[in-house]
């Protein structure tokens, strides 16, 4: 999804969501290069903790936020999108539990992880966010909580 065509409207929240979007497939593509088990673990771990942030602001603001603009046309789409977050929480905390000097299937579910995230993020992409366009839901006044509260968990993140 090209940001410089999507409505004002819906600028600000879905080009936020689209550049965490991007981060974490760039952090994957980084997994699969990288030769070092221990750098590989690093972008793991940043993976999946980019992963758990994105994810909790859909939960809590992005997605219930379209549910109650419009239950018909977003329901659906957010029951699937709600399922396959819970899938990926899962191997998120399998892949937190352990680690990759001690784990012989480490390498094994972070690709699984960023095959899953892939196939999520595409339904997003090609199918959520067009119709959030195509419904004209107006993102602007979520714009602020979304920004506040992705500042937040990244910060307590990292504090962790
Ligand atoms: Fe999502
Ligand atoms: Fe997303």
């Amino acid at each position: 999804m090209n940001k410089s065509q999507i409505p004002v409207a819906q600028k600000d929240v879905l080009s936020l969501l689209l550049d965490d979007h991007k981060e974490v497939k760039k952090l994957f593509k980084e997994f699969a290069a990288e030769k070092s088990q221990a750098a590989k673990e690093d972008i793991a771990r940043e993976a999946c903790m980019k992963l758990t942030v994105h994810a909790t602001i859909e939960e809590e603001l992005f997605y219930p936020f379209l549910r109650a603009q419009n239950p018909d046309a977003f329901g659906d789409l957010l029951n699937e999108a709600l399922v396959e977050h819970g899938t990926a929480k899962e191997l998120i905390a399998q892949i937190q539990a352990t680690s990759i000097e001690d784990d012989n299937l480490y390498e094994a579910k972070v690709t699984v992880l960023s095959e899953y995230v892939a196939h999520h993020v595409k339904e997003e992409e090609d199918e959520l966010f067009p119709k959030v366009i195509g419904k004209k839901v107006d993102l602007r006044e979520l714009l602020t909580s979304v920004t506040e509260r992705k500042e937040e968990l990244l910060h307590s993140a990292v504090a962790a």
